[in-house]
């Protein structure tokens, strides 16, 4: 009897909080898309584990909402909130698990455009004119280096939508490889540092129960 208390106890104990409900996706409008991601990304070994699986995804979507939410009052007419989220939820789903001694995902930007050209149009959603093509490229952008990328993203009034992304992006570094603060673009993401530690720290024991 005792026993079986106890074990109860450390059941709950081991279950504790998914990642799905510390960083829960909470697109309103959008919650078919995230099923649909789940069960086409779910038998990928990458995806519940480690950078770039699908813990990575929820936290650059997570840290995105937070930069929006931060630059609230200051954010343009017309601001593309969805698109802007959506990409930071979608910018990696184009990597795949590199090769034993390689780093095979220098395109994989490139990969992820491709990936959702198709999956996208798939989707039962009223898209606005021109969104599916501006997240495809938003997914792209998030991994180029190179002057044309910026022009682009203006053009397309998408620049500080990339620079919310790439800071997104940036930021989850620090719960793999450590934070490069000269990868970010926005003052707001200074400012989100301690509240990204705190949320590494909770991702980082749900995680490791999963390895
Ligand atoms: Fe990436
Ligand atoms: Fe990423």
């Amino acid at each position: 009897m005792i026993l079986s208390v106890v074990s109860k106890r450390v059941i709950h104990f081991m279950r504790k909080r998914t990642v799905e409900e510390i960083i829960p996706f909470d697109l309103r409008g959008y919650e078919a898309l995230e099923s649909d991601i789940l069960s086409y990304f779910s038998d990928h070994p990458r995806f519940r584990l480690g950078h770039h699986g699908y813990s990575h995804w929820l936290s650059v979507y997570d840290n995105a909402k937070q930069l929006i939410e931060l630059k609230r009052g200051a954010l343009p007419d017309g601001f593309p909130l969805e698109t802007t989220l959506l990409a930071a939820y979608l910018h990696d789903t184009g990597r795949r698990i590199p090769k034993s001694g390689t780093w095979e995902n220098l395109h994989h930007s490139a990969r992820s455009e491709r990936f959702l050209r198709e999956f996208l149009p798939l989707q039962d959603i009223s898209w606005k004119p021109g969104q599916i093509d501006n997240i495809c490229f938003l997914a792209r952008a998030h991994f180029e280096v190179n002057s044309e990328v910026w022009r682009e993203a203006q053009a397309r009034n998408l620049y500080l939508s990339l620079q919310i992304i790439r800071d997104a992006d940036a930021l989850d570094r620090i719960r793999f490889f450590g934070l490069d603060e000269s990868f970010l673009h926005l003052p707001e993401s200074l400012s989100l540092i301690p509240y990204v530690e705190d949320k590494w720290k909770r991702l980082w024991a749900c995680e490791s129960r999963r390895r």
